[in-house]
């Protein structure tokens, strides 16, 4: 599947406009992205992160990154997702960056997605569904997950004694389990709970474009 995120990576370089401030997204197939990037990266102005691991890749290019807080409205952010349904709903957190991809997609005038024809699904929910937690609420979103869902949460580990730690300092709960007919209102639902930093749905800000990667790309 590497060869279709290339492609699909590829393919979303043409959103890319001279002197712009490009909003950048987390994992594999935003790594290509970033490399297609510092090809022009004398076009742009520079960009905003979602991640550190994306930040030490586009500084390791020589491409400057920038403080959202500092840039405004983006006109552009290009990001992955690990599924996607026919409304361009999307699951995204598997890379654990979900919080500050978040941020950066309701922050931008479009958000594109680039995936691989793997991540297109008629449901989402077949993916764990990622929700960043306070840790200190960890154990009681877990447990009202289940009551609210029925699904299973699963707390995500670096290895059998360590949990993952995003970015922001926090854990990250996998629920399992789901078959998501309302994407928007779950999401809504979910955001509720109190200890809920962000939930991985990305639906009432889904992507505006969304580019399958294959020869050639397909676009919807
Ligand atoms: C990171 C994400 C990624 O976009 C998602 O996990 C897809 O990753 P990849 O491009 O490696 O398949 O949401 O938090």
């Amino acid at each position: 599947m590497s060869e279709a995120k290339r492609l699909a990576a590829e393919a979303a370089l043409k959103y890319v406009e001279d002197g712009m401030i490009v909003g950048v997204g987390t994992g594999s197939t935003v790594a290509y992205f970033i490399d297609g990037l510092a090809r022009i990266k004398h076009q742009i102005k520079g960009t905003v992160s979602s991640s550190e691991q994306s930040t030490a890749a586009l500084k390791a290019h020589g491409i400057d990154v920038f403080d959202l807080n500092e840039v405004g409205e983006l006109s552009l952010y290009v990001d992955g997702a690990d599924e996607c349904d026919g409304a361009k709903n999307l699951i995204k957190g598997g890379g654990a960056a979900l919080t500050r991809e978040k941020i950066i997609a309701e922050a931008s005038k479009q958000f594109v997605c680039i995936i691989d024809p793997s991540k297109q699904v008629k449901y989402l929910g077949k993916f764990p569904l990622p929700v960043e937690v306070i840790p200190m609420a960890r154990s009681l979103v877990a447990r009202t997950l289940v009551k609210m869902t029925g699904g299973q949460p699963v707390w995500r580990m670096k290895d059998e004694t360590s949990p993952i730690i995003t970015d922001n300092g926090n854990y990250i709960l996998d629920l399992h389990g789901l078959q998501i007919a309302d994407p928007a209102g779950l999401e809504a639902k979910l955001n509720q709970i109190p200890g809920v930093v962000t939930v991985g749905l990305f639906a009432q800000r889904a992507a505006d474009v969304v580019i399958v990667g294959g020869e050639p790309p397909v676009e919807f």
